[in-house]
């Protein structure tokens, strides 16, 4: 199962079907086919979604296959590239594509193709070059298209094909020319000489001239067409040149000498056409070998004198198979006028001003009426066919076309001579009265051309004998009431075409007596209602049913009857589109009841304001459903409406106004193959909903602004690499941008948004989580330090202004040295009547000590700062010199007074480097131990306690003692 399902699908050789297949054949064929996984959306090319491997990139302005040909995959077999804007082809141009067996490069405009254009195409059957702007064929073009079979040249400015331009073209049966510049058969003919399976040439509408000088035609070339060129006589060939050609076209041309022909060998000739030529046709059959029956005698300028001698030439003892005498300006004829004629099958009499040919019979003897069978009469003035009730029998005539006259009326029994008649062609006139009986006796008709007249009524007796007919077609006349029982006796019918009328409504039994009726064409009428009971009388058998264009419409969701279609449980294709003027508007309630086997609905065109949920609930069979252009009504579909749609195939929802896909509404479609959403305003394309339409294998979201948000980066790689085929999916700009698209929009933003703010909230938070409590541990008090000595500095800077001392001096000194402190400086100093600030004393209780040291630093005129080994170790101290000498070095104001109790070495000090810095600059007063010299000592102390620098005034005063106690701790606060 699996294997023969993927046969089909991928067909290795073989060509594609041809565009005018019948959707439903097709989409009927794509049925068994299993969903084929591979990446898809091609830049400028869409895949057939019945045929894969076979591409269509027209009207994309593509300049190069190049833009065309770069994404496809290498096994493509056919691809149709017309309509575009290519100037030339570089060689190898189609290299990548060694499978191709047909390309389509029409209407471009190509004016240069490369050697080597085609390189590689060995396996190519079809190339069509026509309509495009090729002058000249050069030699290597087709180099490598040894399996080329069909090669279309037609319509190009060509004036030059070189030698052995065609010569690769081993296995070419059919070239056409047509249209071209050439002027002589003979560089053609060198061309194609080596051609050996070529059957046709087309070489018409050229500016021939001559047929040569040239090589023979191969052998293998049967048609050769030379119409429509300026050719005046034959001259220049060789005799053998045509030697081998059976159907030969030189009709309008110039050739007016019989002699022309003499020059050549035609005696192979089973068909000659000389339409248009000024010529004497029987002087050509005197003096050349054709053989009159050979000849085509359409468009001689006969004359009914002419027709006499026509006959004559042609009797023989076999029968004539065929007699053309179209465009002989035949006015009238004469009864027996073919009399003379030999017994023929076929007589054609178009594009003639004859006004009647009364019952055919009387134009033919006896044995001629025994057997003609074909009698063709298009293109003429006939009025009128008169009532042929008793006239001669022709038994074997099963063809009677009389199209494209002028035919008002049809007698009573107007067919009588023809009782064998199977097909009957009476459309295109002007038929107003279809006699009743003018049809009677035709028992074995099978087929009736009515269309394309002006009957308005037709009768009830009309059709009665015509027991054998399948075929009716009143297509485009004036019929508007279909009166009960008309179609009574047509019990084989199964087409009845009556598109193109009046008809506003049908009556119940209509449709009476049709019982086999299988398609029934109603379009284009004015049809405002249909009603259950109508279609009672086919309900078994009908197939099809065309409503389109009519003057349906409903204004309520309710339906006043049953439903219209719910005994038509045969009916597999219903199509309602496009209803006038503005279109159905409602789809009732159960609407589509009793359409058991409905396969194909069309609804598109017609404005659908409100659809009910449950209004496709009977369409279980339902392959393909279209409701495109319903824009104005629609907006999003009401949840649920396609669930019971499970064998959907194909939707078209073009231009529907949706909004979004939900699971609601396409939840269920698991069986969708194709999707049409173009035109929509969609924003996004679910990738809930993508995954659940399992079958989905092609899907078109062209002209909607779809968004380039994060929401679509989903998108953005669905469109870039998925099983379904998505319609140019490099040409989807972000909403209504210009220069930007959805497949290459830059979605490293929205990864990257989430992981930086993960990554932003996070990371200092755990950070400050793991250095919090090591810093707290390990510098607190380096940093408290240094915060002081900021403040201290911001301080500095707002007290630049002088103020009033609090005292003279702040002592600052460590707990260790506090016996000398207080037993010999303060009371020294105080009985001096100096103010000394002591911490013990005078630091606020509650303040923190660091602002104590500030202020009492910043109060003080000077520092005393008595120092030893353990001031040197304390931290307080450290601070305290430093706020000091901060201020000696950025006030320029010297505070600073170091005493020395003990000696300290260089080399402990650098360990202190701040202090040591402060000791290098300056002097200090060293404590003499030697108890003599301590006066001197204290001297020198108050005499730096007292000196003061410029500007600032000194203030003499005399300290009195005081005394001091040593501080608590060091460190602790
Ligand atoms: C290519 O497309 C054009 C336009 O639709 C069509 O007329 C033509 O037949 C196609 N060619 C082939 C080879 O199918
Ligand atoms: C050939 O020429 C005749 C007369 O000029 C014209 O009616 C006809 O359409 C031409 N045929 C073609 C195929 O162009
Ligand atoms: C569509 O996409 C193709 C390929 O990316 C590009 O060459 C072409 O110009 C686009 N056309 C439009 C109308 O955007």
């Amino acid at each position: 199962m699996m294997e023969t399902a993927e046969k089909k699908a991928r067909p290795s050789t073989g060509m594609c079907p041809s565009h005018c297949c019948p959707p439903q054949l097709l989409l009927l064929v794509t049925v068994t086919l299993m969903p084929m996984v591979h990446p898809y959306g091609f830049r400028n090319c869409i895949e057939d979604v019945r045929t894969s491997l076979c591409f269509r990139c027209i009207q994309r302005f593509l300049e190069s296959p190049a833009l065309a040909v770069s994404d496809l995959p290498p096994n493509a077999i056919s691809l149709n590239l017309s309509y575009n804007l290519m100037r030339c082809l570089q060689p190898s141009a189609f290299a990548r594509l060694p499978r191709l067996h047909t390309l389509d490069l029409a209407y471009n405009q190509l004016e240069t193709l490369s050697p080597g254009a085609f390189h590689g195409l060995g396996a190519l059957v079809v190339l069509d070059l026509s309509h495009n702007r090729l002058t000249t064929l050069a030699e290597g073009v087709f180099n490598s298209l040894g399996n080329l079979s069909l090669l279309w040249l037609q319509h190009n400015p060509l004036s030059t094909v070189s030698p052995g331009a065609l010569l690769p073209l081993l296995n070419l049966r059919r070239l056409s020319l047509r249209g071209g510049q050439l002027n002589g058969l003979g560089a053609v003919a060198v061309a194609v000489q080596g051609l050996a399976q070529l059957e046709q040439l087309d070489l018409c509408e050229n500016n021939l001239t001559t047929l040569g000088p040239g090589p023979p035609l191969p052998a293998s070339l049967h048609t050769l067409q030379l119409c429509n060129n300026s050719l005046g006589g034959l001259v220049g060939g060789s005799p053998e040149m045509l030697w081998h050609v059976k159907i030969l076209d030189l009709s309008y041309n110039n050739i007016s000498q019989a002699e022309a022909f003499t020059q050549l060998h035609l005696r192979n000739i089973s068909l000659l056409h000389l339409m248009g030529n000024p010529l004497d046709v029987f002087h050509l059959l005197d003096i050349s070998d054709i053989q009159p029956r050979s000849l085509d005698f359409s468009g001689l300028e006969l004359g009914t004198h002419g027709l006499k001698k026509v006959c004559l030439r042609l009797q023989g003892p076999r029968a004539l198979q065929r007699l053309q005498l179209q465009r002989n300006g035949l006015k009238v004829l004469q009864r027996n006028a073919l009399a003379s004629c030999p017994v023929l099958q076929e007589l054609d009499l178009s594009w003639n001003r004859l006004q009647q040919v009364g019952c055919a019979g009387q134009l033919l003897d006896k044995k001629q009426q025994e057997e003609l069978e074909v009698l063709t009469v298009e293109h003429n003035l006939l009025k009128k066919l008169p009532s042929c009730q008793g006239a001669q029998v022709l038994p074997q005539l099963h063809n009677i076309s009389f199209r494209f006259n002028r035919i008002l009326t049809v007698g009573s029994h107007a067919f009588a001579y023809a009782p064998a008649l199977q097909v009957l062609q009476l459309n295109i006139n002007s038929l107003v009265l279809l006699d009743r009986q003018a049809l009677w006796g035709l028992h074995n008709l099978t087929e009736l051309r009515l269309d394309n007249n002006l009957l308005t009524d037709l009768y009830n007796n009309s059709f009665t004998e015509l027991h054998s007919l399948h075929t009716l077609n009143l297509r485009n006349n004036r019929v508007s009431v279909l009166f009960p029982g008309v179609f009574q006796g047509l019990s084989e019918l199964q087409t009845l075409d009556l598109g193109g009328n009046n008809l506003r409504h049908l009556a119940a039994q209509s449709l009476q007596g049709l019982s086999k009726l299988r398609r029934l064409y109603l379009d284009r009428n004015r049809l405002l209602e249909v009603n259950s009971r109508v279609f009672a009388p086919v309900q078994a058998t009908l197939g099809v049913l065309d409503l389109r264009a009519n003057n349906l419409q409903y204004i309520s969701q309710w339906l006043h009857q049953p439903p219209p279609f719910r005994y038509l449980s045969s009916l597999y294709d219903l199509k309602l589109q496009a209803q006038q003027p503005y279109g159905l508007k409602m789809l009732p309630h159960h609407f589509f009841q009793g359409l058991v086997e409905l396969q194909w609905l069309s609804l598109s065109q017609n404005m659908l304001r409100a659809i009910p949920p449950d209004v496709f609930e009977d369409l279980g069979k339902l392959r393909s459903l279209t409701l495109a252009d319903s824009s104005n009504g629609i907006h999003d579909l009401p949840d649920g409406i396609f669930r019971n749609l499970s064998n959907l195939q194909f939707l078209d929802l073009e231009n529907v106004g949706l909004h979004s896909l939900t699971l609601e509404v396409f939840g269920n479609l698991s069986q969708l193959q194709v999707l049409h959403l173009a035109r929509n305003e969609l924003k996004t394309f679910n990738a809930s909903v993508a995954s659940r339409l399992s079958s989905l294998r092609y899907v078109d979201l062209r002209k909607c602004p779809l968004s380039c948000t994060c929401d679509n980066t989903w998108l953005r790689g669905w469109l870039n690499n998925s099983r379904v085929q998505v319609v140019y999916p490099y040409n989807y700009t972000c909403g209504s941008q210009r220069n930007a698209y959805i497949h290459s929009f830059d979605i490293r933003v929205c990864f990257l948004d989430l992981g930086l703010y993960l990554f932003a909230g996070t990371a200092p938070a755990v950070l400050l989580l793991l250095v919090v409590p090591l810093v707290y541990h390990r510098t607190y008090w380096r940093l408290k330090y240094h915060w002081y000595l900021l403040r201290c500095w911001v301080n500095q800077r707002w007290r630049r202004e002088e103020k009033h001392y609090l005292y003279d001096s702040f002592v600052s000194y460590n707990s260790a040295d506090e016996s000398w402190v207080l037993q010999k400086l303060v009371p020294e100093l105080e009985r001096g009547a100096f103010r000394l600030c002591l911490h013990h004393r005078d630091f606020q209780p509650g303040r923190s000590i660091i602002d104590n040291i500030v202020d009492a630093v910043y109060n003080s005129r000077k520092t005393v700062c008595v120092m030893s080994r353990s001031y040197l170790r304390s931290e307080w101290c450290s601070l305290e010199v430093q706020l000091a000498s901060y201020r000696l070095l950025d006030e320029r104001r010297d505070i600073l007074v170091l005493v020395l109790l003990e000696d300290v070495g260089d080399a402990e000090l650098s360990a202190y480097h701040r202090m040591r810095r402060v000791l290098l600059r300056r002097t200090y007063l060293r404590w003499p131990l030697d108890p003599t010299a301590q006066p001197l000592f204290w001297a020198r102390l108050k005499r730096a306690l007292r000196w003061g620098e410029g500007g600032e005034e000194e203030e003499e005063e005399s300290s009195g003692g005081g005394a001091g106690r040593p501080r608590e701790g060091d460190k602790q606060v």
